[in-house]
């Protein structure tokens, strides 16, 4: 069993943070999202991962995965040089998988249960793909997948302007080689990519076996602002502890708050749950809930709840600040005679001033 890790795309959704840094790197509880990934791929025991890049994401997300030693894992970068779609990406690895069956997980996708469980099940079940799904609010913005009366996958459809089903498909998907033989032979939708879920119909025409998981548990994808911050809010409530190493003078901690040993926190108050970085400095500040400040922060005379700020960020005389994405190195300085409600999406060596 290998895997595809797919950290190509535009990331047009994220821009302009994603101009400088690949959204599958952005931060979500101060860790990158394709550290998650990779934890999920360590858990089901994938030593060898090909890890699809585009020119521009391949050396940021080199630099941060190296050879794959932290997960016991070898790592092949795969160069897409356009983002022509999810089965183009498959394309791309075809020489890298052989006759292998994979697990492709989208870099910028969080499972809570991870891809244990239905690696398992694609195995006792010996079929040619397994496809998650999950129940969505707005199904118009995924591909969607259409059960018949026995729970068999029928159709799937790639964002429907009318949805015939709220399930989703999630970007965690299982294949036998079995799918090569229908790539080969696929054909550009209308928006120009070789889309996964063609394919997919493709293999349930050809008579192969697609079965269907609905999954319970939450799955994050992290495409747009709102969705980060929310997987921001979920893996936090979910995984963040109480534990307060850094220095702490004059202040309140309420709840799971993760400081780090080098972070100080004077005259100020914390309500978790929340994460604050190595060498991070807040003074007369009210944090949280629900905030990821990165390493080498500097937050003072400021309010911030409900946010992710990248490391070495200033944030100083903020009167509030909420549902905000603060790239890298930004300065968002305020001054104490106003009282602006901000919502941000600052991309790295920002400035702002009022
Ligand atoms: P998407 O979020 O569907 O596409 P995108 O990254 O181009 O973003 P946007 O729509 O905002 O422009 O991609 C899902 C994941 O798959 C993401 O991790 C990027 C990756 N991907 C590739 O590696 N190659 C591709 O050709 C495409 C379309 C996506």
């Amino acid at each position: 069993m290998k895997a595809l890790v797919l950290c190509g795309g535009r990331g047009t959704r994220l821009r302009p943070l994603t101009y400088s840094l690949p959204k599958q790197l952005l931060p979500i509880a101060n860790r990158p999202i394709l550290a998650y990934v990779f934890d999920h791929l360590y858990a089901a025991k994938i030593k060898e991962v090909g890890v699809i890049v585009s020119p521009e994401s391949h050396p940021a997300i080199k630099e941060f995965l190296g050879d794959g030693t932290v997960w016991d894992t070898r790592i092949q970068y795969l160069l897409q040089e356009e983002p022509l779609g999810l089965a183009h990406a498959v394309k791309v690895a075809r020489q890298f998988l052989g006759d292998d069956p994979f697990v492709m997980y989208l870099g910028d996708n969080l499972l809570q249960d991870g891809v244990l469980p239905l690696l398992n099940l694609f195995q006792s079940e010996r079929v040619d793909a397994l496809i998650m799904l999950k129940r969505v609010a707005n199904p118009t913005a995924f591909g969607v997948a259409v059960l018949d009366s026995q729970g068999r996958v029928g159709r799937l459809i790639e964002k429907p302007r009318d949805p015939p089903s709220d399930l989703a498909l999630v970007g965690v998907y299982l294949f036998s080689p079995r799918i090569h033989q229908v790539i080969d032979t696929l054909k550009p939708s209308w928006r120009g990519e070789l889309e996964i879920t063609d394919a997919i119909q493709e293999l349930i025409e050809s008579g192969a076996r697609v079965k269907p998981v609905i999954a319970d548990g939450w799955w994050l994808d992290t495409g747009k602002k709102d969705d980060l911050l929310s997987a921001n809010h979920i893996v936090l409530e979910t995984y963040c502890l109480r534990q307060l190493a850094g220095t702490l003078k004059d202040s309140s901690v309420e709840g799971n708050v993760n400081i780090a040993a080098t972070a100080t926190v004077t005259s100020s108050r914390i309500t978790g749950p929340g994460v604050i970085g190595e060498g991070v400095k807040i003074e007369n500040s009210w944090l949280g809930p629900f905030v990821s400040i990165g390493d080498g922060c500097v937050i003072k005379n400021s309010r911030v709840e409900h946010s992710v700020i990248l490391k070495n960020s200033v944030v100083e005389n903020v009167f509030h600040i909420s549902q905000s994405l603060i790239g890298r190195e930004v300065r968002v300085r305020g001054n104490p005679d106003t009282h602006p409600n901000l919502r941000l999406l600052l991309s790295d060596f920002s400035e702002v001033e009022f």
